[in-house]
């Protein structure tokens, strides 16, 4: 297939492409390296540096290279950023959006796999986190992404666009070449590997009084290759059908001093930690279950062990110590 992926030079984009390119495909990669980073993408992707507001850009990209589906990862995705500044978050995550489903309604392209969030569920009820579970994010990032789901359902009504909507929380790990190289930092993984490296002090916990195993929060982590595939295999099914399908560990998923523990036995060092007050709104387990992508599509991750993931992420931090040459 013929491949446009939006913000293919960021983390997970990067991966996406790699993939592809490994499976045959060809891939046209659209972002305007705003967070993203040039040397990220894999060698044989074309590279269109734009953004995607400039529907003309967009339009022109998906009839040039004749595109047969879109692999939406192009966003910003930082939660207290979201808070700060809503405005952004709706211009990069809803009006963006909306300008490439315009462009490919122009030109005729119907299959778009949609790289959401599990911060559209806010804080909830159940866990393990089902599709069917209601939705109500607590914050401008989980909302945006939602609009857009929104957005994508009545499109597919009205003009066939194709969707497959992909929620999740924490990807993490990292493969030979592509990996998670953020600025500012947020997560947790790399944060902690960062330490270990020498390249921060500590890590901050926030908050040990939760009701969990040992106090600290309880998260789900995916390695990005899991990750990638999923994206690709969603692509199978848009000629037949539209679906959300969430992505996660399921299980138990991990504690944040579980995180450091292995994180520790994996590196061979302290890595000293301090814990601070909770975070607001920040829920005490968050767990996605991946049963009907399993059930459905056959998707089976292959890294799901958090050692493998934070291997991975440590071998690529060591090789890659300032980013990707
Ligand atoms: N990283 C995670 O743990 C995680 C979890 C759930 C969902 N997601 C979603 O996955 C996607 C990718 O996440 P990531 O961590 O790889 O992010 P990232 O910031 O590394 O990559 C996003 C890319 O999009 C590009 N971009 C942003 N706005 C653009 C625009 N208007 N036009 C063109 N390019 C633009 C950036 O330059 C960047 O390369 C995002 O949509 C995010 O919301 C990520």
């Amino acid at each position: 297939m013929r491949v446009l992926v939006t913000g293919g030079a960021g983390y997970i984009g990067s991966v996406v492409v790699e993939e592809l390119i490994g499976d045959g495909h060809q891939v046209v990669v659209y972002d305007n390296l705003y967070k993203g980073h040039r040397s990220a993408i894999t060698p044989g992707a074309e590279f269109v540096e734009a953004d995607l507001l400039d529907t003309d850009r967009v339009r022109q990209t998906l009839r040039d290279a004749y595109i047969e589906a879109v692999i939406h990862m192009a966003a910003d995705s930082l939660v207290g950023e979201s808070v700060q500044n809503p405005a952004k978050y709706y211009r990069s995550n809803v009006i963006a959006g909306l300008s490439l489903l315009d462009a490919m309604r122009d030109t005729g392209v119907r299959r778009l796999v949609f790289s959401s969030t599990a911060a559209t569920y806010g804080e909830p009820e159940k866990q393990p986190i089902e599709e069917d579970d209601p939705t109500g994010p607590t914050n401008p990032y989980g909302q945006t992404k939602l609009a857009f789901e929104g957005a994508l359902r009545w499109y597919d009504q009205a003009y066939k666009l194709r969707y497959a909507s992909l929620r999740y929380f924490n990807a993490a790990g990292a493969t030979a070449r592509c990996g998670e190289w953020h600025d500012p930092e947020t997560h947790i993984i790399p944060i902690v590997l960062q330490v270990a490296a020498n390249k921060r002090p500590q890590v901050e916990i926030y908050g040990d009084d939760y009701p969990t195993r040992d106090g600290t929060c309880v998260r789900d982590y995916i390695h990005v290759v899991d990750l990638a595939r999923a994206h690709i295999l969603a692509l199978g099914i848009l000629d037949e059908r539209s679906a959300i399908y969430n992505l996660g560990c399921g299980g138990d998923g991990y504690t944040v001093n579980e995180v450091v523990e292995i994180a520790r036995e994996v590196t061979g060092k302290t890595i000293p930690v301090t814990v601070g007050p909770r975070r607001a709104g920040d829920p005490a387990v968050l767990i996605a279950s991946s049963e009907r992508i399993q059930r459905e599509l056959g998707w089976s991750p292959k890294f799901q062990d958090l050692r493998t993931i934070v291997e991975s992420a440590w071998l690529w931090l060591q090789n890659h110590p300032d980013g990707i040459e």
